[in-house]
Order: structure tokens, then C-alpha cells, then sequence
């Protein structure tokens, strides 16, 4: 007899070469584990050829507040599946608040006004093109459905029960091979409200985080069946209810930007590329400035944006750095901002000819033994 082990790890299979697909989505999904456990068992599905027939692949429902990593799960899965983390079709709801901007998606019908003109969103070329040699699956996100006017939820009835969507001109698409996910805002202030009753950041205190998400979950779901109709809610698979983030899972999420910085550095500079070096007590700034309940790691994002990426392209811009360098970035003696000093020295070593370049990671405060030539930086 033999032994099976459920788990939700693929082994190769479409999701490419021995990927390890739960490993990857949660290298790029911080603090979210229910993301993991709800979408990749549909995905794996799929893989074995057992999805059902006449059917998408799922339909998933992400619920829960801004800046929770919604979105950026499912261009992540988009990353893990295909190579590309633009391979799949997202549809801002928010562009189809009229009842006539349908038509902008399925085309207008012949002898209708600018039937010629109307190139629908939502075609089988369309969709086929959003998958790769990994995978055929493609992805479809419908991002902020709760904007979606009626006659456009109406439309996705059958293509959330059937597999199925006729255009203007009668064809038809096929949706048997792909994986639909609405995100939802709704709720969310109510949400940022009872995480936070009092603005203040003892959040949550004493709430186990299986009860914070199944008050969220409740107050996500509350809101949708105002919305929508109950046939509608009842084409929804799996919802998954994402968890305000954690100091830790932001700071986390600071980390991965900052890597990201480093290796876009690299990337399009090439040979003008230079080393960052952020402090702990920087990163501790951009923490603290970039924690927000109301927009969660967006604000991080913006803060990091603000205070570190706009000041280095401008130094970049005025050939205040020298290739091949090091930036350090310090926070300033009153607290208040951070403050950048170059160094023309590199830190790192060099690496061995015969290595790949390796994508350099952003390492956490100045090593006490340079004394190379400093200069002091002030961004314009
Ligand atoms: N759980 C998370 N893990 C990693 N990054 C995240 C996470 N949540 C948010 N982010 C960061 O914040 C940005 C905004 O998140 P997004 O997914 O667009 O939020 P929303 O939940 O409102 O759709 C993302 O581009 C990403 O950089
Ligand atoms: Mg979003």
C-alpha cells in the first residue's frame, strides 16, 4: 500500500521545471497564509487535468482591507505560473461603471455604431495570449468588482456558472482554462474601524487573528450581499479574507522593497549601478512613517517612495554618484528624515568572474571599518 501525503506543494508539473509553487507565491505574499492554502489546491487541480468540465478553474473572492496584498496576489500568481508577472487580464471594474462601457468588452453587435471600432477586451485570442509554455492556464482578475454597474455583473453570471461569454458579433470564449479572481474594497473602512476602534495602535489586542479575520470576513461578506445578488455570490468558489498586516509582515514587506530597489539599481544602470546601504534606524523610520491601518503597505510603499527612491533618482540625475559606490542612507540626528552619504568605495566584493551576477542584497547599516572618502548628499 502506498502512502499519499496531501499537500499543497506542486511538484513541476505546468507550474514549470520543479517549482515549488507554494514556496514562490509565499516568498512574494507576506502574512497571508490562508492565500496559499485556498488558491493552490484549484491550481493543482488544474494541473492533474481534473478540473471540472463546463466551469473556470475557480472563482475566488478576495476580501479584506486596502493594501493587503489582493491585487498583488494575483499578479504574483500570474509571476509563479507563467514567468511574467503581467501575464494575465485585469480588468479595473472602476472602468465599467456605465451600463453601456460593457460594450467595451465584449464589442459592440454588427450594424451597431462603432462596431468596427470597438475591439473587445474579453476574446479566446485574448486569453490565450495570457498564457505561456508553463501553463495554459490563464489568469482573469476583476479588480474592484464591487464598481463593476450591473449590466456587467449580469454579463459575468455565465461566465462565472458556464465557462462561457458570446460577444457582439455572436463568437464565443471560452473561459474552461482560466482562474477568476474578484477583489472587493467593500467593508474595508468598517474593517480599518473595528481592527482599530480608537485610531490608536494597540490594534487588536487581545484578539486571536482567527477571529479578527472571521469578524472581517463577516463584515466583507455583509457588505457584498448588499451588492450583489444572491445568484451572483453563489458563482463564488472560495473567498478569501486577508489580514490586516503585522509589524512584522511589514517589515517584511520593507525588506522585499528594498531588495527590489538593489536589483533595479543593478538592472537598468548596469555599469553606472552602486551599492545601498539603509541603516537599521532608517529602516525604522521608514517603518514607523509607512505604517498605516487604513492603507496598509500602500502607505509603506509611498513612504519608501518618498524618502528613499525620489532622492536617489535625483542624485542619479545630477551625477552626484559614482558608479561602482556605495550610498548609505542614515536617519538624521533629530529623527526627523533620512540623510544620504556616498562613499566611492564599494563594500561588497567583487564577485568571482565565473559567478552568475548574483542580485545583491541591501545589507542593514554601514560596516564600522570604512573610512573611505565620504561625501555628504543633498537631493535637489
Ligand atoms: N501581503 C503582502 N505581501 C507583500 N506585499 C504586499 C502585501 N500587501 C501589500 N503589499 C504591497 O503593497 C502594494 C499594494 O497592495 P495591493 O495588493 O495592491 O493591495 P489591495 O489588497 O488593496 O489590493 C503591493 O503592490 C505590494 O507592494
Ligand atoms: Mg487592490
Amino acid at each position: 500500500m502506498r502512502t499519499i501525503h496531501h499537500t499543497t506543494r506542486s511538484r513541476g508539473g505546468s507550474g514549470g521545471q520543479g517549482s515549488d509553487l507554494h514556496s514562490l507565491l509565499s516568498e512574494k505574499i507576506v502574512g497571508q497564509p490562508a492565500v496559499m492554502s485556498s488558491i493552490l489546491p484549484y491550481v493543482q487541480m488544474y494541473q492533474a487535468g481534473l478540473a471540472p468540465e463546463g466551469r473556470p478553474v475557480g472563482v475566488f473572492l478576495l476580501l479584506g482591507p486596502s493594501g493587503t496584498g489582493k491585487t498583488r496576489t494575483v499578479e504574483a500568481l500570474a509571476g509563479v505560473l507563467h514567468g511574467n508577472e503581467k501575464s494575465l487580464l485585469k480588468i479595473d471594474c472602476g472602468e465599467f461603471q456605465m451600463e453601456h462601457e460593457v460594450a467595451k468588452l465584449i464589442g459592440a453587435p454588427p450594424g451597431y455604431l462603432g462596431h468596427r471600432e470597438t475591439q473587445p477586451m474579453l476574446t479566446q485570442s485574448k486569453l490565450n495570449s495570457i498564457t505561456s509554455e508553463r501553463s495554459s492556464l490563464s489568469i482573469i482578475l476583476l479588480d474592484e468588482i464591487e464598481k463593476a454597474a450591473p449590466s456587467m455583473t449580469r454579463l459575468l453570471l455565465g461566465v462565472l456558472d458556464k465557462a462561457m461569454l458570446r460577444l457582439g458579433d455572436n463568437n464565443t470564449v471560452n473561459f474552461e482554462r482560466s482562474i477568476i479572481f474578484m477583489t472587493s474594497n467593500l467593508g474595508a473602512r468598517e474593517m480599518v474601524r473595528e481592527i482599530n476602534p480608537d485610531f490608536g495602535f494597540q490594534a487588536m489586542a487581545g484578539l486571536q487573528p482567527r477571529n479578527v479575520v472571521r469578524k472581517l470576513e463577516s463584515i466583507g461578506m455583509h457588505a457584498m450581499r448588499r451588492k450583489f445578488t444572491p445568484e451572483f455570490i453563489n458563482r463564488i468558489d472560495v473567498t478569501v479574507t486577508y489580514q490586516p498586516l503585522t509589524t512584522e509582515s511589514l517589515a517584511a514587506i520593507l525588506e522585499h522593497h528594498l531588495t527590489d530597489l538593489q536589483a533595479h539599481i543593478d538592472n537598468r544602470l548596469l555599469t553606472r549601478a552602486f551599492d545601498i546601504e539603509v541603516s537599521p534606524d532608517a529602516r525604522q523610520f521608514l517603518l514607523d512613517r509607512g505604517t498605516s491601518q487604513q492603507y496598509g503597505a500602500r502607505e509603506l510603499k509611498r513612504t519608501i517612495h518618498r524618502n528613499l527612491v525620489q532622492p536617489i533618482a535625483s542624485l542619479v540625475a545630477q551625477d552626484q554618484i559614482v558608479p561602482g559606490g556605495t550610498l548609505y542612507v542614515e536617519l538624521s540626528e533629530d529623527g526627523q528624515r533620512l540623510e544620504m552619504e556616498f562613499d566611492e568605495e564599494p563594500v561588497r566584493a567583487q564577485p568571482a568572474l565565473d559567478e552568475l551576477a548574483p542580485v545583491r542584497s541591501v545589507r542593514g547599516g554601514r560596516p564600522s571599518s570604512t573610512d573611505g572618502p565620504r561625501r555628504p548628499l543633498r537631493a535637489a
